[in-house]
C-alpha cells in the first residue's frame, strides 16, 4: 500500500454554486455549505454522496480539541480510517501546525476507498493549505490496519506507524436500518461495518468513533473494560446533534502466559 498525491477530480466531483444544479435530494445540504465548509466558495469539491456523511467544519474544529485531550500526550499519529472529503483530515491536520495555543499531531494519514472522494477531499485539504501534510492513501483501511500488524513491508516506509504511539479516528458510514428514524440506533445493525467490526478492528489502540447521535450508549459501555470511564461527547451546531463521539483507549492486551496464570488462581 502507497500514499497518492494529486489524484484528478472525476465527474463525480463537483462545485455546485447555483441551486438549481443540485439534485433534489441533496439541496436541503447544499444549503448548509457555508456551515458544513466555511471556505465552500473557494473552491470545494463534494461528491454526491459526501454530502451525507462529511462532518461540518465546526464539529471537526471542537472534536480535534477534545481528542487531543482525552488521548495521552505520546500519541503523534493519527490515522483518519475514514477520510471521505476531508471534513477531519484537513482539522487534524491543521492541528500538526506549530502554535503554543494548538494541540499537535505529527503524522496525519488518511484513507480513503473511493477515488473520487478522496480527488475531493486533496482538493479541499489544498484550499486550507493542509494538503502536504497530510499522507493520503486510495484503499481499504481495514486492510491498512491488517498489514501494519502483519505484514508492513508491504507498506510504504512512512505509513510503518508504531501502534504504541499512533490513534484512530474513524467515521464510517451510517448505513442500516434505522439511524434517522429510531429513538435509540442499534450499532450492530449499522452497515457496512458495524459497532463489533470495528471495535476489533481498532482495539488496540486508542480510538475516537463518530457515531449517530441516537447510538445505544449500553453497547458502547460493553467496549469498555471494567472500572475504566470514557468519554462520549455530543456535537451540536445551532442547538441540534449532529454526531456522538465514543474515545475508546486500547484494551490492554495480558501476555498469554499471565492471563493464563491468572485464569487458574
Ligand atoms: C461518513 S464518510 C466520512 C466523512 C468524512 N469524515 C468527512 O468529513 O468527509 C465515510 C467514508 O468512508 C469511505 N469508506 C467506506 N469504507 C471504507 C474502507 N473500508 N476504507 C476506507 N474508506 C472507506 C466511504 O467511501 C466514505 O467516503
Amino acid at each position: 500500500m502507497k500514499s497518492v498525491k494529486n489524484l484528478p477530480l472525476t465527474d463525480k466531483c463537483h462545485h455546485w454554486t447555483n441551486l438549481g444544479e443540485v439534485p433534489w435530494d441533496l439541496q436541503k445540504y447544499w444549503q448548509q455549505r457555508y456551515t458544513i465548509f466555511p471556505y465552500y466558495d473557494n473552491g470545494i469539491y463534494m461528491t454526491e454522496e459526501a454530502w451525507y456523511g462529511v462532518t461540518p467544519e465546526p464539529v471537526a474544529i471542537h472534536l480535534v480539541y477534545d481528542f487531543v485531550g482525552f488521548i495521552s500526550p505520546e500519541k503523534r499519529t493519527v490515522i483518519d480510517m475514514f477520510a471521505g472529503v476531508g471534513g477531519n483530515a484537513i482539522s487534524l491536520a491543521m492541528a500538526m501546525e506549530e502554535d503554543e495555543c494548538t494541540p499537535r499531531f505529527d503524522k496525519v494519514i488518511a484513507i480513503e476507498l473511493d477515488p473520487s472522494t478522496l480527488a475531493c477531499a486533496q482538493n479541499n485539504a489544498a484550499i486550507y493549505g493542509v494538503a502536504d501534510k497530510i499522507i493520503w492513501v486510495l484503499g481499504d483501511s481495514f486492510n491498512f490496519l491488517k498489514l501494519l500488524a502483519k505484514s508492513p513491508d508491504q507498506l510504504e516506509e512512512n505509513l510503518r506507524v508504531d501502534s504504541a504511539t499512533t490513534t484512530i479516528f474513524a467515521s464510517p458510514p451510517w448505513g442500516g436500518p434505522g439511524y434517522r428514524t429510531d429513538e435509540i440506533f442499534d450499532l450492530s445493525t449499522m452497515e457496512p461495518y458495524n459497532l463489533a467490526k470495528l471495535h476489533e478492528a481498532y482495539k488496540t489502540m486508542d480510538h475516537a468513533l463518530y457515531l449517530p447521535r441516537t447510538s445505544d450508549l449500553r453497547q458502547i459501555a460493553k467496549l469498555v473494560p471494567d472500572g475504566v470511564k470514557i468519554d462520549v461527547v455530543q456535537y451540536c451546531v445551532e442547538g441540534a446533534s449532529k454526531a456522538m463521539v465514543a474515545y475508546i483507549p486500547a484494551t490492554v492486551q495480558e501476555p498469554a502466559g499471565k492471563a493464563d496464570d491468572q485464569s487458574m488462581s
